[in-house]
C-alpha cells in the first residue's frame, strides 16, 4: 500500500541544515510540505527569508507558502550562528542557488500559523528547525492551536547530551528560552528531536561523493553546502563531519519509527546563569512512574538509527545510490 504522506508545515532560520531539511521535505514522498514560515536564528530574519526563498526556487516549489515571523527572540539579545553557517547563511553557497521570484506573504508567521492550523485542525505537523519565537507568538495569539495541530517536531536541546553552544544548552532554544517554555507547556503532542540523537546522525565525504555522483542541482547544491558545514565543524575541533540536525527533525515527522523515545516531563530553564536555555527533562520518571501524576510530557528522542535516516535524507536529496 502506498504510504500516506504527512502534511508539513516547517518554522525555520535557513541556515545550512535547515536547507538540507527543506529539501528533505521536499524530496521524500513520505512528506507533503505545505508552508514554511521563517525565523532570526543562524541568520538575521532577512537572510533566513531570502535563502528559503531560493531554496524553494531551487526546488521548483514557487506555490508553497512562505511567510515570514520574528526578527528576534521574545527577551535578550539576538543569536546567530555565522561561525557554523556564514554570513550568508548557507555556507558561502547561497550564490549556487537561483534567484527568489517572489516575495514572502504579507501576513506575519504567527498569524499564517495560527489561520492554518485552525483551518486544518488534527491535520498539520509542524516541525520548528530554528528558535521557537514563532510558535510561542502564534500560542499567545490563539492558546487552542495547541488543539489543533497534530503533532509538533522540535529539533533542539540537549537531554543527556552535552549542549552546542554552553555546556548545556543547544543553540535552538538558547536563542530564545522563553519562547521555548511556552511552546513546551502547550498542550500539543511534542517531540523533541534533541542533540542526544542529531549528534549520531552525521554525514561526511562519502554522502559528498554520492551526491556529487548524483547529478542534478539539488544533489549538487547539497553536496556543496555539506562540504562547508563538514569544514565549519571540523574547524570547531569536532572529526570532518556535519551533523544532520534538522534533516533528522524532518525524517522522524515522516517516520516515527527511526527513533526510539520516551515521554518525559521536560522544563525550559530561563534563569539560570550557566543554563539558561537548557531542556531540563525529568528522568527520574522513568524508575518511578507516580512522579508523572498530573504532569505534561514531551516525547524525548534517545536512540535513532542512524543508517536508515542518511539513506533517507540521501535518496530524497538525489544522491547516487550506494552500489549505484
Ligand atoms: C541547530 O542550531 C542551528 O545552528 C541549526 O540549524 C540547528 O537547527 C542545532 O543546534
Ligand atoms: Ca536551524
Amino acid at each position: 500500500m502506498p504510504q500516506r504522506s504527512t502534511p508539513l508545515w516547517i518554522d525555520c532560520d535557513t541556515g545550512i541544515d535547515d536547507a538540507l531539511a527543506l529539501l528533505l521535505a521536499l524530496g521524500d514522498p513520505a512528506a507533503n510540505l505545505i508552508g514554511v514560515s521563517t525565523v532570526a536564528g543562524n541568520c538575521p530574519l532577512p537572510q533566513a527569508t531570502e535563502n528559503t526563498l531560493r531554496v524553494l526556487e531551487l526546488a521548483g516549489a514557487r506555490r508553497i507558502p512562505l511567510s515570514a515571523g520574528a526578527a528576534g527572540p521574545l527577551a535578550g539579545p539576538t543569536a546567530d550562528a555565522r561561525q557554523i553557517h556564514g554570513v550568508d547563511g548557507l555556507g558561502g553557497c547561497a550564490e549556487m542557488l537561483p534567484p527568489a521570484r517572489r516575495r514572502p506573504q504579507a501576513e506575519p508567521a504567527a498569524q499564517i500559523l495560527v489561520r492554518t492550523l485552525r483551518a486544518c485542525p488534527g491535520h498539520i505537523t509542524l516541525v520548528a528547525t530554528g528558535p521557537l519565537t514563532n510558535l510561542a507568538l502564534a500560542l499567545a495569539l490563539d492558546g487552542d492551536i495547541a488543539r489543533h495541530a497534530r503533532h509538533v517536531v522540535v529539533m533542539g536541546g540537549a537531554v543527556a547530551a552535552p549542549g552546542n553552544v554552553g555546556p548545556t544548552v543547544e543553540f535552538n532554544i538558547a536563542a530564545d528560552p522563553e519562547a521555548a517554555r511556552t511552546v513546551f507547556a502547550a498542550p500539543w503532542p511534542l517531540t523533541l528531536v534533541s542533540l542526544d540523537v542529531t549528534m549520531d546522525v552525521c554525514m561526511g565525504t562519502a554522502q559528498v561523493a554520492a551526491l556529487r555522483a548524483g547529478g542534478g542541482p539539488v544533489a549538487a547544491f547539497c553536496a556543496q553546502t555539506l562540504t562547508a558545514y563538514m569544514r565549519a565543524y571540523e574547524r570547531l575541533g569536532f572529526r570532518p563531519e556535519a551533523p544532520m540536525h534538522d534533516p533528522l527533525a524532518v525524517a522522524v515527522a515522516c517516520d516515527p519509527a527511526l527513533v526510539q523515545a520516551v515521554q518525559l516531563p521536560v522544563g525550559i530553564e530561563t534563569r539560570g546563569e550557566w543554563t539558561r536555555g537548557m531542556t531540563v527533562a525529568d528522568q527520574r520518571v522513568l524508575s518511578r512512574p507516580t512522579l508523572l501524576a498530573g504532569r505534561r510530557t514531551v516525547q524525548v528522542c534517545r536512540e535513532v538509527n542512524a543508517q536508515a535516516a542518511i539513506r533517507r535524507m540521501l535518496r530524497a536529496w538525489g544522491a547516487q545510490p550506494a552500489g549505484g
